[in-house]
């Protein structure tokens, strides 16, 4: 397997670094063949050179199997940055142009770690959230009339295409098919958004006729928000558009115990390009360069790139490794037990080391 790394920014690198320990430790075990390549595109590559990422880049990046990128971006009102320059020109092109129309986040309590819920356990706290990831707010779509004026107006338009709302729902429908309790929640805001949120569930409605064996919800955001805190065990499968997708799984990742846990993958299952694996967290800066980063996000996330595109490619041995990573996450989580995930104490190295030991 050809594997691009995008270590980034701030503490990108450091649980890049972690994550990698592992996957040397975990490969031979699994005859697991790869070969790692690392592409500089950062924010600080853009103030040292002022190239971000072209055209050229994304070609030679849709050679490889799979990216795994650790996070880009500065301080957030770094006036050099304003524009989202990075977030737009890294991370958005990348899921665009390599058509990663899923961004898959599980929100699981590993065993051993504190949620900030009251009298909730790993029983509750056991889904997954189905964001969908090339359409929406995310689209750049709008603009400003009279800009720095009194009379400024902008605009920012969210697109939602039938064909871009049913490929996500449709994914969403066959992975809650595989789990246990066969239970799919939509998440919108239809009573507002009466255009955009009319034609996905419209479109969630029609999926839902070829899956009968699933059960489905529906919840408006604003209350589901309420549900993730108050009732996480309504859920097993969400699926949500992007801009909701972006602000509920952060809520995921709080009650799973923090940033420092929350993995996800920007997956283009039709495997026409190269699917890219990322911790949900960002760059951190506020604590980067002091070995203070938790990198089981990362780490997750790498078992996530394995276990995914060992599917795709139908690579046995990928996946047997991707499922000993998960598996060695789990045994090391009981080692936070009483302790805060993201300020636990131990060293981003030595958690990497941790979980190399277990494997
Ligand atoms: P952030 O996720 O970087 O940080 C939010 C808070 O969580 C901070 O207090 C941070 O210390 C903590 N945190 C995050 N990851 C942690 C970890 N692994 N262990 C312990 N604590 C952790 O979000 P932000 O501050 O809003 O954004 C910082 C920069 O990152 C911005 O430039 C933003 O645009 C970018 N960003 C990038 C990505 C990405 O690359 N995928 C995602 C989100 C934000
Ligand atoms: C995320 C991030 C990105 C998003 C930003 C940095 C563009 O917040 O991956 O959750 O909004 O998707
Ligand atoms: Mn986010």
């Amino acid at each position: 397997m050809r594997i691009a790394t995008i270590a980034g920014d701030g503490i990108g690198p450091e649980v890049i670094s972690a994550a990698m320990q592992v996957l040397n430790t975990a490969a031979p075990g699994d005859g697991f063949q790869y070969e790692v390549t690392d592409f500089p595109f950062s924010a600080a590559h853009f103030l040292e050179t002022g190239h971000v990422l072209d055209d050229d880049d994304i070609a030679e990046l849709k050679k490889y199997d799979a990216i795994f990128l650790g996070a880009v971006g500065g301080l957030p009102n770094d006036p050099r940055l304003a524009g989202g320059v990075i977030e737009k020109g890294i991370l958005l092109k990348l899921r665009f142009e390599l058509d990663q129309y899923i961004n898959l986040r599980p929100v699981t309590l590993y065993p051993g770690i504190d949620t900030p819920l009251k009298d909730k356990t790993s029983e509750h706290i056991n889904f997954v959230c189905v964001r969908e990831n090339t359409e929406d707010l995310y689209c750049g779509v709008g603009g400003f009339v009279r800009k720095g004026t009194a009379q400024e107006v902008s605009n920012q338009t969210m697109v939602a295409t039938r064909f871009g709302a049913e490929r996500c729902i449709r994914y969403a429908f066959e992975l809650a098919k595989t789990r246990e309790r066969k239970q799919l929640t939509l998440v919108h805001k239809t009573n507002v958004l009466t255009f955009a949120g009319d034609t996905w569930f419209r479109t969630f409605k029609a999926v839902a006729e070829d899956y009968p064996e699933v059960t489905t919800d529906y919840h408006h955001v604003d209350a589901c928000c309420m549900y993730m805190v108050a009732k996480p065990e309504l859920y097993d499968v969400i699926v949500v558009p992007n801009m909701f997708g972006d602000i509920i799984t952060d809520l995921g990742a709080a009650i799973a115990g923090g940033m420092g846990i929350a993995s996800s993958g920007n997956l283009n299952p039709d495997g026409t390009a190269p699917s890219m694996f990322e911790p949900v967290h960002g760059s951190a800066p506020d604590i980067a360069g002091q070995n203070l980063a938790n990198p089981i996000a990362t780490i997750d996330s790498l078992g996530l790139l394995l276990r995914e595109t060992g599917r795709i490619k139908g690579d046995k041995a990928a996946i047997a490794c991707g499922e000993r990573i998960g598996a060695a996450v789990k045994a090391v989580t009981p080692k936070f037990a009483g302790k805060s995930l993201d300020r636990s104490g131990y060293g981003t190295d030595e958690i990497g080391k941790m979980v190399a030991d277990a494997l």
